[in-house]
């Protein structure tokens, strides 16, 4: 994740220190297309604009800080994932990137699907209006009262993630009188080049039952037995913010293996297997991700490839992009509280927002990009770290990055591509309130998620 410490160009000390950073760009003033979502740009005044509205305008109305989703964008990342993958696959967004009515409705009238993972993103996915047969569930220890609600529901699929819950879910099934269409997870034994914590197809961790040693197969031999349930392939997901196709590659080939055996064993062809989400998204400049046409070509190419060598009918494809689709598509907008420079080293700017509204920096070491957005500068670049206003020295929102030197208080500054597991991880740290979600679209600007307020905060708390 990490880049160039030798940054050139001008810069406001004599020695810059270590730091995860490239060469300030050439213009500070620019808006690189690849972190920034379609419709930002600036406008004659130099105020930066989102779906024809400028953020000047965007902070009064709706306060600072505030996550804003550019809404023909999303949709249009949504459709391109849709057509790249054809009548002959499925994409199910995955909800956990973030979830709100609205977005679900705007997947439904996109033809997506959706993947959800707690009994709260159902009800989501439900009371917005999607189809029950279009939702995946996920989780690796769902409460039977989850899996009741969605088997009830009529879901498309579970997705059996343990061997307990291939009985609990046959078991609810037949309580109800239902046969649950099901895919067993398995961990291929992948290792993702992502951060540890997001990797998810090595053996040594929670979800999924592994292939090693024969436990995929043997899940697989329980659930064709049991009548509650029908199994309709395997799935497999390898981590998250992933740019090497290859890891992919060799998941694709194992899981094939497994349905080449499953046919071997039991002389059934399961119809379908699901690659998981993760396909990574430009956070920085130096970021290079692939379009969904690419991905599809790829996945389905690899996938079809390894069915014709194992003699079997290529199953439909599904996937899960969650960050791929809707984390481009958003900014987070702060107001410039206080500056604070150190000589040698760099300076800090607190902004009204930090860990709360985004807890990926410190999380996961994430690294982003940032903009002066409510005017322009001719100032040299200045070395700065944009932190919270959080009690805690590690509330850091972008690490390392160049803003003009004459930054002041009451600049608007923006964090772009802030879609994804910003507002679904936002918490309520320091009692302080998770900002709105508003979405933006030809010069109209709506909340779809309101400000949490101090009363939210008071009603939970029952004395
Ligand atoms: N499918 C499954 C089964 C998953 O577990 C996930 C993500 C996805 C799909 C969607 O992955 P995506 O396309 O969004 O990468 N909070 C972390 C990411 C955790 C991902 C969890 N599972 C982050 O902020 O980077």
């Amino acid at each position: 994740m990490s880049r160039s410490a030798h940054p050139a160009g001008p810069r406001h000390a004599d020695v810059l220190p270590e730091g995860h950073y490239s060469a300030p760009p050439a213009d500070l003033n620019a808006l690189d297309g690849k972190v920034w979502s379609q419709t930002v740009t600036r406008d004659a005044d130099g105020v930066v604009t989102v779906g024809g509205i400028p953020v000047t305008r965007l902070a009064e109305e709706f306060g600072t800080p505030a996550y804003f989703l550019d809404e023909a964008d999303f949709r249009a990342r949504a459709c391109a994932w849709r057509t790249a993958f054809g009548h002959d696959a499925d994409v199910f967004y995955a909800g956990k990137a973030f979830l709100s009515r609205a977005v679900v409705r705007w997947l439904h009238e996109e033809g997506l699907n959706l993947d959800v993972c707690s009994g709260g993103e159902l009800a989501t996915a439900l009371s917005a209006g999607m189809p029950a047969d279009r939702i995946a569930l996920h989780g690796n220890n769902k409460s039977t009262d989850e899996i009741r609600r969605a088997v009830e529901a009529g879901v498309g699929r579970i997705v059996l993630d343990s061997f307990q819950e291939i009985v609990r879910v046959a078991h609810i099934a037949r309580e109800l009188g239902k046969r649950q269409r099901v895919q067993i997870r398995v961990t291929v034994g992948v290792e993702a080049h992502t951060h540890e914590f997001i990797a998810t197809a090595h053996e040594d961790q929670k979800f999924g039952i592994p292939l090693a040693g024969g436990q995929a197969a043997e899940a697989v031999r329980r659930a064709l037995q049991l009548d509650g349930l029908e199994l309709i392939g395997i799935h497999s997901h390898i981590g998250s913010q992933i740019f090497d196709m290859s890891g992919f590659e060799v998941a694709a080939h194992r899981v094939v293996g497994l349905l080449k055996d499953i046919r071997d064993e039991h002389g059934v062809e399961l119809p379908e297997i699901d690659l998981g989400g993760g396909l990574g998204i430009a956070y920085t400049s130096d970021d290079d991700p692939r379009e969904p046409h690419e991905i599809a070509k790829a996945l389905t190419e690899i996938v079809t490839r390894e069915c014709e060598a194992a003699r079997l009918r290529t199953p439909r494809i599904s996937v899960e992009p969650g960050r791929a689709i809707v984390g481009p598509t958003a900014f987070t907008l702060y107001e410039v509280g206080t500056i604070k420079p150190l000589d040698g080293l760099r300076t800090y700017v607190s902004v009204d927002g930090g860990m709360s509204d985004n807890i990926r920096t410190a999380l996961y070491d994430a690294e982003y990009s940032v903009a002066l957005v409510s005017r322009t500068s001719e100032a040299e670049p200045m070395l700065a770290r944009v932190v919270g206003k959080h009690c805690e020295s590690g509330d850091i929102v972008v690490k390392d990055a160049f803003l003009p030197a004459d930054l002041a208080p009451g600049d608007l500054i923006a964090v772009p591509a802030t879609g994804a597991y910003c507002r679904s991880m936002a918490s309520n740290y320091n009692h302080v309130t998770r900002p709105p979600v508003v979405a933006v679209r030809d010069g109209e600007a709506r909340v779809i998620v309101r400000r949490e307020t101090e009363e939210d905060l008071l009603r939970l708390d029952v004395g």
